[in-house]
């Protein structure tokens, strides 16, 4: 039987790092993709990773400042515990990456140049290449994998794309008891030459990425088609914070590449159609707000009639001609390839869709509310990132989660579902009872389709509905018709990019649903229509996927 002890699934730095400790530590893994291993939405990721640590702290900061800035740009929203966690553990990782042969910038004088993003109170973000920190970092970590593979202790799959989580009966369930009647016990794979195939395993750890290709316009590559969470879904995990959907401010636009929030770190601002920056009236700290308030300050511009342009010229006036290709060589050369000079011109800037703070609940060892399964990386939802993640603090988060995983399953993987089963019900996690209407459009995966569902849906249709309803701004009634098209969709066919539609097909229903439900405007959840003022930022407010659980 073709069986392993734990399946990672997905090759950003949530998986690569999961595969990498779990065959370090001995266990028996194999790592699954479904394009080649560089092929992840971590790998574009430009601005860096957050961390303070003896070797990396500006004046001034500290671990406790990290933390409050993370629970500031979540609106409070964000898994307290989970927050300290992560940012009380990010320089062990940080040293475990360069372990690993990650490298990251230094200045003059040898120590780690930092940079500074919005709503971070000091610069403390590492980055490597000047502004290609993802590749930098899943580069040294596809290095240590394939050395892991070399040696035998991994097994890698490139171009298997899982289309099902096998469940069986949890034999821990009791009769009476609230445990879930069903445990993940592998997944079942399309091959690239289109054959399927078992895989059957103790554990699943999903780090599949995020929904950016929900939306026309968005930061993500094509691979981003929120497969992790709705495979989850279908097997009955619960999804939680689905609303909360963070939009970039910054896409190039006519062109399609992000301009990262880096560059108005260093003194990069906004200008409307008449060249007057604006951001200063919207916001104290204009255009390093959080990211959800420049994103909306930009639409707005743009709802109008306006236009937005990012202005770098002052910064490269300030540092010296070529500093900006010196500090962002990527950014400046794919700028190029568009046809723009970032040295020279303003920009023309919109909000995109860029990271999906809701995903699959888990605890804070990565276990969902199904037994034997696990999830790490922008499709878990750790809760970490509350209403809208802090720039930075998505590198980090997929690491941090993904190595606690790992070091929690037991070596003795035979028991690992066991203790699963207890870690779900540790966690008071139930199966969500009450699913969305329409959120099973998908052929073939036991869940009846709705029986509106009569017209076949291609990607362009789901996309622009998600950019009109789904977008910076929502409302009931756009919400509700949204929810009604979606229940008219479906999607046939069982190749891998139908089945990339009908996973973005479910995602949508459900983060449509959420952001129904949640009728007032918190962090990166706008709704125009909202009656009650603003929550506010200390509201403590209920997660949904916690919220539905406990019903
Ligand atoms: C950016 O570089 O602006 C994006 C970084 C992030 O999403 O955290």
């Amino acid at each position: 039987m073709n069986a392993t002890g734990l399946v990672v699934v997905g090759s950003g730095v949530a998986g690569l790092y999961a595969a990498l400790t779990a065959a370090v530590r001995g266990l028996d893994v194999v790592l699954l993709t479904k394009d080649a291993l560089a092929d992840s939405n971590s790998w574009y990721a430009q601005g860096g990773l957050s961390a303070v640590g003896p070797a990396g702290a500006a004046a001034g900061d500290s671990i406790a400042s990290h933390i409050a800035d993370t629970l500031t740009a979540g609106a409070q929203l964000n898994d307290a515990d989970a927050v300290a966690i992560m940012c009380t553990s990010a320089w062990g990782h940080v040293q475990r990456l360069i372990g690993a042969g990650a490298e990251f910038d230094t200045d003059a004088s040898g120590t780690f140049a930092l940079g500074l993003e919005a709503a971070h109170a000091h610069p403390r973000i590492l980055h490597a290449g000047g502004d290609a920190t993802g590749k930098g970092l899943a580069s040294a970590l596809i290095l240590a994998c394939r050395a892991q593979q070399a040696a035998g202790r991994l097994e890698i799959r490139e171009h298997a794309f899982v289309t099902e989580l096998l469940t069986e009966e949890n034999p821990y369930a009791e009769a009476g008891s609230d445990r879930p009647a069903t445990m993940v016990t592998g997944v079942r794979v399309l091959g690239g030459e289109g054959q399927s195939d078992e895989l059957h395993a103790e554990a699943v750890l999903l780090a599949t990425g995020g929904a950016g290709q929900l939306f026309a316009a968005t930061t993500n590559p094509h691979g981003a088609t929120a497969d992790g969470a709705a495979l989850a879904y279908r097997a009955g995990a619960v999804l939680a914070d689905a609303e909360f959907i963070q939009f970039h401010p910054t896409l190039v636009s006519p062109g399609g590449f992000m301009v990262s929030e880096a560059v108005r770190g260093e003194g990069a601002v906004l200008l409307n159609e008449r060249g007057e920056r604006f951001m200063q009236a919207v916001h104290p700290d204009a255009e390093l707000a959080p990211r959800d308030v420049v994103a909306r300050a930009i639409h707005a511009v743009r709802a109008q009639g306006g236009t937005v342009h990012l202005d770098a010229r002052a910064v490269e006036a300030r540092h010296g001609a070529g500093f900006l290709a010196r500090r962002f060589p990527s950014i400046t050369r794919e700028l190029k390839k568009l046809g723009y000079d970032l040295a020279a011109e303003p920009v023309p800037v919109t909000p995109a869709a860029h990271y999906w703070m809701g995903g699959i609940l888990t605890n804070d060892t990565g276990a969902s509310t199904l037994p034997g399964l696990f999830a790490a990386g922008e499709t878990a939802c750790t809760g970490v990132h509350g209403a809208n993640r802090l720039a930075s603090n998505s590198l980090l988060e997929g690491l941090v989660f993904a190595w606690r995983t790992v070091v929690n399953l037991p070596s003795d993987l035979a028991a690992a579902t066991a203790l699963a089963a207890a870690v779900a019900n540790s966690a008071g996690m139930k199966v969500m009872a009450t699913r969305p209407a329409g959120a099973g459009n998908f052929e073939g995966s036991g869940s009846d389709p709705a029986e509106t569902a009569t017209a076949d849906m291609d990607l362009a249709q789901l996309q622009e509905l998600a950019q009109l309803h789904l977008g910076v701004e929502r409302t009931a009634e756009g919400l509700r018709s949204a929810l009604d098209r979606l229940a008219c969709w479906r999607v046939t066919g069982n190749d891998r990019a139908s089945r990339e539609r009908a996973n973005l097909l479910t995602v949508a229903t459900v983060v449509a649903t959420a952001a129904l439900e949640r009728e007032n405007s918190i962090g990166a959840h706008y709704r125009s229509d909202a009656t009650a003022a603003p929550q506010p930022a200390n509201g403590h407010l209920p997660r949904f996927g916690r919220a539905l659980a406990a019903t």
